[in-house]
């Protein structure tokens, strides 16, 4: 039986906080020498896992990307630096926030990137939803992020009623 997540003890937005850094690699380039954007969307998917993780203190899958704005390009030798924490927490999901700077060592630069939402849900080993506690926000700019977040979840199900998204359902056979 699924519990009510507001049963479980709250955590804070700083216990979710994380942090990572990428050196940008030929690899990871296109042929102009900038940070391919499926690979940004990776990285930034990786770093919003970790805060997810932190908070509900279970696995987590991701269940959409959103609102990704890629505000300026990222060059081969560029230090990237991802930071993300929880906005909100819901029933089994959460909303996390990513922000992505660069910094050119060399140039000395240090510079806003790119940004975005995720949303992941909390999920047992059986792959079975569970709960995830409530988020406590203490600065006024975690409550703007917190309100923010409850906006966005409600243009998203408006949008997914208008779409009918269909529900995720394992026992349904795949169509060819
Ligand atoms: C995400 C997933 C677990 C949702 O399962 P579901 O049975 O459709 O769940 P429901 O519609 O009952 O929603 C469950 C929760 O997920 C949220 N959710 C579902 N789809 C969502 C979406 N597209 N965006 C944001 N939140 C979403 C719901 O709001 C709900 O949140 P709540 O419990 O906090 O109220 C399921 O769709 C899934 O397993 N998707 C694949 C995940 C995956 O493999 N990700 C890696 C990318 S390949």
């Amino acid at each position: 039986m699924l519990q009510s997540g507001s049963e479980l003890p709250p955590r804070t937005v700083v216990h979710s906080q994380s942090e990572m850094t990428e050196l940008i690699l030929p690899n990871d380039t296109n042929v102009l020498g900038n940070l391919l954007g499926g690979r940004l969307m990776n990285f930034i998917d990786l770093v919003g896992a970790m805060a997810a993780y932190r908070h509900a203190r279970s696995h987590v899958v991701t269940a959409s990307m959103e609102h990704i704005d890629f505000i300026a390009p990222v060059h081969v030798g560029d230090l990237l630096i991802l930071k993300s924490s929880i906005n909100r927490a819901f029933h089994t999901s959460m909303e996390v926030g990513v922000k992505v700077w660069v910094e050119n060592t060399i140039a000395g630069i240090h510079r806003h990137v790119a940004s975005a939402y995720l949303t992941f849900v909390a999920i047992d080993p059986q792959g079975r939803r569970v709960p995830v506690p409530p988020l406590e926000t203490e600065a006024d700019e975690e409550k703007r992020r917190y309100d923010d977040a409850g906006r966005r979840r409600e243009i998203r199900e408006a949008e997914a009623r208008r779409r009918r998204i269909p529900k995720f359902d394992p026992a349904t056979p795949i169509k060819t």
